[in-house]
């Protein structure tokens, strides 16, 4: 088999047109990078999850940009055709676009492809900002765990009219400032849904249901290796697998044909 074109932003946002599924899995060093990649694995995000996954901390909010300089570059190593991202870690860019663009530009100078930063409406000029000097970028917005102090815990987004509507118009203000894909965490799957449909970029949810354009899991949660019980939206795809490749491929797998997540099992 000949080795799979590298991932470009003009493909995946083809394959959302398209309705062809994205399937992206977190990644933080180059054996992961490596398998990940040749199981077809779309995106690859350097997650600052690695604070909980790697380094054992309550939450994403420890985790500093030269951390997340060193695992984008260990991922950057393994890593030959799937799309790369970084993500911008809490402190790197809420205090000033001129910060947000010298943090991305460590993430990209150690191989990311495209930026994550998570937030609404106050983050579309930075968003403007990086997407006009070079930087694409992936917004995130839900539950997002920078900020899970001020949201009161892990709890579901969008649960109401209101909530529902700022996530949608926030949504929609990302896009339009120029942001290329869109993390959507914990919501109603109809939410997700009618985000999904109504934006012209990618959207990959998180515990936001099958109506995406794509999924992202936590790798270690997929793996079965989360310490507690995981949260509903994760599913355990080491159950029954071959091996470490096989569960990338089956997850692969269920993603493209739409069978994860299972609204009966991992939506809301
Ligand atoms: O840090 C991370 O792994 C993430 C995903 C959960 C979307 O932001």
């Amino acid at each position: 088999m000949s080795p799979r074109k590298p991932l470009t932003l003009h493909r995946l946002r083809e394959m959302h047109a398209g309705g062809e599924k994205i399937a992206m899995l977190t990644c933080y060093d180059t054996t992961f990078a490596r398998v990940l990649d040749h199981a077809g694995v779309d995106c690859l995000l350097v997650g600052d999850s690695l604070g909980m996954v790697l380094q054992g901390q309550p939450g994403t909010v420890p985790v500093t940009l030269e951390q997340m300089v060193y695992h984008t570059r260990c991922v950057a190593a393994g890593n030959r055709s799937a799309w790369l991202i970084g993500d911008l870690p809490f402190g790197s860019y809420q205090e000033s676009r001129e910060l947000a663009l010298r943090s991305a530009t460590a993430l990209m100078q150690a191989g990311a492809h495209m930026v994550k930063l998570e937030g609404g409406g106050w983050t579309v000029e930075t968003v403007r900002f990086l997407v006009e000097r070079g930087v694409p970028v992936c917004a995130h917005l839900g539950l997002t765990p920078q900020s899970v102090h001020a949201l009161g815990g892990w709890r579901i987004q969008g649960r109401d009219d209101a909530a529902a509507d700022k996530l949608c118009r926030d949504a929609r203000a990302l896009s339009d400032a120029g942001a290329s894909m869109l993390v959507l965490e914990l919501m109603p799957s109809v939410l997700g849904a009618t985000i999904s449909r109504e934006l012209p970029i990618p959207v990959i949810g998180i515990g936001a249901g099958p109506g995406c354009s794509g999924q992202v899991l936590v790798l270690h949660d997929m793996l079965g290796l989360a310490p507690e019980r995981p949260p509903r939206f994760v599913r355990d795809f080491m159950a029954g697998a071959g091996g470490i490749a096989d569960a990338v491929r089956q997850y692969v797998l269920a993603v493209k044909d739409g069978s994860f997540p299972d609204p009966t099992l991992h939506c809301y």
